[in-house]
């Protein structure tokens, strides 16, 4: 399937799931108040691959990235690592809660794939 249609309400604030899209995982996270503030406040300057949080998201409280760490491939794990967003464990990248890498060997932040928001409740992916 090209696409892939998620529920919404199925996302707890705080929480980060996974689910499988084209092959990939994808990771739908539900963003507190608090996460957005922090992402939005990143210096563009003590980034990698600077991008603002706002260019990232659609809606704010979601970020939608692929699951494939941009250094070898491997799936990142959510909540963890130094930034509060995904861990790698195969090399040691950590990325932030917008998907963005801030430390470790990947080159790039984890990428936001093609979604819209059909209504309030659900996203389609692809
Ligand atoms: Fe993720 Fe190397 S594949 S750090």
């Amino acid at each position: 399937m090209s696409k892939i249609e998620v529920k919404l309400s199925e996302i707890p604030e705080g929480k980060n799931m996974t689910f499988k899209w084209r092959g990939k995982p994808l990771f739908i996270r539900h963003r507190s108040a608090k996460e957005i503030a922090a992402e939005e406040a990143v210096e563009m300057a003590e980034l990698r691959d600077p991008q603002h949080d706002k260019d990232r998201v659609t809606n704010p409280k979601w970020i939608i990235v692929i699951g494939v760490c941009t250094h070898l491939g491997c799936v990142p794990i959510a909540n963890a690592g130094d930034y509060g967003g995904y861990y790698c464990p195969c090399h040691g990248s950590h990325y932030d809660a917008s998907g963005r890498i801030r430390k470790g060997p990947a080159p790039l932040n984890l990428e936001v794939p093609y979604y819209e928001f059909p209504d309030e409740d659900t996203v389609v992916v692809g």
